[in-house]
Order: C-alpha cells, then sequence, then structure tokens
C-alpha cells in the first residue's frame, strides 16, 4: 500500500469520523435521546437541565468536528479530476459539492446561533432553539445526501 493511499485512508476515516459526532449526534437526539429525556421526565424544569448539560458537552465536539470536516473535506476535494474550484458549478461533481458547501455553512450558522444563544433561555427562544434543532437535523440529511452524490461522482464509475 502506497503512502498517498494510507494517507487518504486516514483522511476519509477522520472525515467520517466526524461526520458520525456531528450529524449522527443531531440525528440521535432529535429521533431518539430527546423524545427519551421529556417521556422520561415529564415536560418539567428537568428536561431543560439535561439538554442544557448534554448541549454544553456535544459543542464542544461540534466546534472540533467543524474543523476536522472542513480540513479533511478540503484535502479530498484535491483528489478528485472534476474539482474546478470551491462554489463552482461547471460539472455534476462541482455542483454536488458546492451544494454541500452552501448546506454545510448554514448548519455551521444555525449550530453557532443556537450554541452562542443559549445564555438568555426565555420560553420563546427555547420554541426557537428546538425550531432550529430540527432544521439543522433536516440540513444534516442533506448534507449527507450530497456527500453520497460527492463521492460517487469524485471518480468516474469503473475507474
Ligand atoms: C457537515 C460537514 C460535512 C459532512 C457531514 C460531510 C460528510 C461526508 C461524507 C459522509 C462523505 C462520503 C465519504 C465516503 O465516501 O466515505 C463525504 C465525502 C466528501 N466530502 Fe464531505 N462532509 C462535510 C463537509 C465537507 C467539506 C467542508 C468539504 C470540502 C471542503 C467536503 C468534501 C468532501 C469530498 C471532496 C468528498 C468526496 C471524497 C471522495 O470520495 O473523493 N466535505 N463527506
Amino acid at each position: 500500500m502506497t503512502p498517498q493511499t494510507i494517507v487518504f485512508a486516514l483522511v476519509s476515516f477522520f472525515h467520517d469520523l466526524f461526520t458520525a459526532i456531528w450529524m449522527g449526534g443531531l440525528l440521535v437526539t432529535v429521533l431518539a435521546y430527546l423524545p427519551a429525556v421529556k417521556n422520561a421526565l415529564g415536560a418539567g424544569p428537568q428536561v431543560k437541565k439535561v439538554m442544557m448539560e448534554f448541549q454544553k458537552r456535544q459543542s464542544v465536539w461540534v466546534y472540533v468536528s467543524m474543523a476536522g470536516l472542513i480540513l479533511t473535506g478540503l484535502l479530498m476535494t484535491n483528489r478528485s479530476p472534476q474539482f474546478e474550484s470551491l462554489f463552482r458549478f461547471g460539472n455534476p461533481y462541482s455542483v454536488a459539492l458546492s451544494i454541500k458547501h452552501i448546506l454545510v455553512i448554514a448548519m455551521i450558522g444555525v449550530s453557532l446561533y443556537r450554541v452562542l444563544g443559549r445564555s438568555t433561555m426565555t420560553p420563546e427562544k427555547e420554541r426557537l432553539n428546538m425550531k432550529l434543532l430540527l432544521i439543522n437535523a433536516a440540513l444534516a440529511v442533506l448534507v449527507l445526501l450530497t456527500s453520497g452524490f460527492t463521492a460517487a461522482l469524485a471518480r468516474p464509475l469503473g475507474v
């Protein structure tokens, strides 16, 4: 195995690991963790306390994953012969990658707004925070969809 192959395997590994931490964390929170906490603790202040503690810990890993995904993503981007430059739409690969980047930027914006806005929690802000969590979970699914197309279009099939 060539050193390049090992390096690319490790870069892909970290790209997938950071994906599991951030995207997986978001989807598990919405699909299972939050409903379970609400079901177990009822609608009292306990839920808010548990979610604030969870978000405090998860936000550290989300920051690490944001930086890691951008770094490993840029390294992987250069590998494809289809790559033009960032935010170009000249071929199907560039279209998939650019749509993905726009979705990722939206996700980073929503995540930072949720984390930075958590200090002054009013009932309105709590409802907005929940809506933003659901929006980011939906964006996560779209990022994974565009990632599948990016990976598939990175190299023509059969090459
Ligand atoms: C929320 C952020 C991101 C997530 C969740 C994500 C997720 C993924 C996933 C799951 C794959 C498929 C990997 C595989 O085939 O094993 C992938 C591929 C890829 N990602 Fe990302 N990614 C993110 C951000 C980025 C960024 C910021 C870039 C570029 C700057 C990028 C560039 C790429 C490229 C080029 C591929 C295709 C690699 C190849 O197969 O040649 N990604 N991404």
